[in-house]
């Protein structure tokens, strides 16, 4: 998957989100208006058909003979928890096998405690202080998830997740950067020459086939603020781009950051390709997370679902369809043992279904086999002192790299407080692998050494403890997300988007939002409702 832009846009959407890239809301709606798109009507088009839960009193309903059926469900990730939890709505009797020691799947969160031992048998046990935790996996949920639906629904509170944050850095290093610069003053200074070339472009008449006299008069008065440009429609810099001296009393009126840097340097810096990110559908602000880390949800859902029906360190070893039911073998404790059941949702990682023993056919392991493993690492650094905020005025957000951590992420949570844990890296694709074929102390090492050409020696010295985590070295689950030719919907996973025999599959693999809870979610309540109509059927 694409890694700042998912790939997974329409064309209309991405054609919307150019539009509002570089016009703002206000010309995203007149565009939208003249396409025949009211915002209303643009917003009914894209939502997906609502979901509705099964509920028990469906199987009294006039001419439906069913009764809900046992459900054996492979994974107690996102996906898995989603399907039990909705089917036991209905009375379905679910059981949920899951290989590791606890719930979540990638939804992960660390604390102190925690052991975790990686595929080459490397284990690593966090020492973090109470209340500091690092989100492994997903961190941030976006306003219109349906993942923060199911946190109103199991009582899961959420707080804001910061996720840009005018503050914050971007430091490029192979573009000649030789100190970071804070988002803000690069902003205004991308800003404030795109915004001077355009008027001066303007001006020139070199639009006036594409602007009348108002048009060019309204797009002239945008930009001025939009690049605070002075009078002449020059840009030199204002207060957008930061302060060197902050406002005080009278007498002290602060002092406007100097040394704006010459267009050439500014776009030599490549600064401006991290600001697109803030306008993706998936990553605006703004976002939340649940307090106190982010296995709040799968927590809430193994106490929705019963932990009675939940089976932890269960690695499924077969999954066969038989003429009335499946059946699915597993592993636990050494011992093997079968469960029998009238459908399977399989949620596990679709490579490691791959090389499980079924009988799903040929068409459906050519499917799995198709579906590849992406890498991401994280390393959670806990420092003794919130040098960022005291230091940096940087609460919260990501500074954005070069470097192989390619971002730093500082807490959301704990402001002001004493310690903070920032996660030091997060990386994907080669640089997640370069980590991952470090021990843990390199990687420590790496990254600090990094860290440190931003944030000076503090990002060392204060250091109290870490703990690193690369998802492809996960037993059990081998992957962060996937990559997928043609997504979803493409010919070559059709087989995995229909049930086979008994068998269902689900997981945001199979979903048009692959790396996030949503696609999870939305995968399940998928074939929740396609197991629930043929029950209903039956
Ligand atoms: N959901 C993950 C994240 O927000 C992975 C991802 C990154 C997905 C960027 C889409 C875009 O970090």
């Amino acid at each position: 998957m694409a890694h700042v832009q998912p790939a997974s846009g329409t064309s209309r959407r991405s054609f919307l989100r150019a539009v509002g890239v570089t016009g703002g809301a206000g010309a995203m709606f007149a565009t939208m208006g003249a396409l025949g798109l009211a915002p209303t009507a643009a917003y009914a088009a894209e939502k997906e058909a609502p979901f509705r839960a099964p509920r028990r009193g469906d199987f009294t309903l006039q001419g439906r003979t069913g009764r809900p059926a046992r459900v054996v469900v492979i994974g107690g990730g996102i996906a898995g928890l989603t399907s039990a939890y909705e089917l036991g709505k209905a009375g379905y009797d679910c059981v949920v096998l899951e290989a590791r020691d606890r719930v979540g799947g990638r939804n992960l969160t660390i604390r102190g405690g925690d052991s975790v031992t990686d595929v080459h048998g490397v284990t690593q046990t966090a020492r973090f202080s109470k209340g500091q935790y690092m989100n492994a996996g997903p961190g941030r949920l976006a306003q219109w998830m349906n993942t923060l639906d199911y946190c109103r629904e199991l009582g899961v509170e959420v707080e804001v997740f910061t996720n840009s944050n005018a503050s914050a850095l971007i430091y490029n290093e192979r573009n000649g950067m030789t100190s970071p610069v804070r988002y803000r003053t690069a902003k205004a200074d991308v800003y404030g020459y795109v915004s001077e070339l355009l008027a001066k472009a303007t001006g020139a008449g070199a639009l006036d086939a594409d602007l009348t006299a108002d048009d060019k008069e309204r797009l002239l008065s945008f930009l001025r603020g939009h690049g605070a440009l002075g009078g002449d429609y020059k840009y030199t810099g204002t207060e957008h781009r930061g302060m060197s001296v902050d406002p005080g009393a009278a007498g002290q009126p602060g002092e406007v950051l100097g040394d704006v840097p010459a267009l050439t340097d500014v776009l030599a810096s490549n600064v401006g390709r991290y600001f697109s990110f803030e306008f993706a559908y998936d990553q605006a602000m703004l976002m939340f997370q649940p307090v106190g880390g982010m296995d709040a949800i799968p927590r809430a859902f193994a106490r929705a679902v019963g932990h009675e029906r939940i089976r932890t360190g269960a690695a499924v070893t077969g999954v066969h369809n038989t003429p009335s039911g499946v059946e699915v073998t597993y592993t636990r404790g050494g011992r093997t043992e079968v469960v029998k059941a009238d459908y399977c949702i399989a949620t596990l990682a679709p490579w490691i279904l791959a090389r499980t023993p079924h009988n799903l056919g040929s068409t459906v392991q050519t499917a799995l086999q198709a579906v590849r493993a992406s890498s991401a690492g994280k390393i959670g650094l806990e420092y003794r002192s919130r040098w960022w905020e005291k230091d940096f005025k940087i609460f919260g957000g990501i500074t954005e790299t070069d470097l192989d951590l390619s971002h730093i992420w500082y807490p959301s949570y704990g402001h002001l407080g004493e310690r903070g844990l920032v996660i030091g890296y997060y990386n994907t694709g080669s640089n997640a692998d370069a980590y991952s074929a470090l021990t843990p102390a390199q990687r420590l090492e790496r990254a600090v050494a990094q860290g440190v050409k931003i944030h000076g020696e503090k990002y060392r010295t204060e250091l109290a403890t870490s703990f690193s985590h690369q998802w492809k070295l996960i037993p059990h689950i081998e992957g962060a997300w996937h990559s997928m030719s043609g997504g979803p919907d493409a010919p070559a996973f059709a087989p995995l988007n229909q049930v086979q025999g008994n068998v269902y599959f689900a997981g945001d693999h199979l979903s048009h939002l692959d790396a996030w809870q949503h696609g999870a979610i939305s995968s399940a309540r998928k074939v929740v409702t396609e197991l629930h109509q043929r029950v209903l059927a039956s």
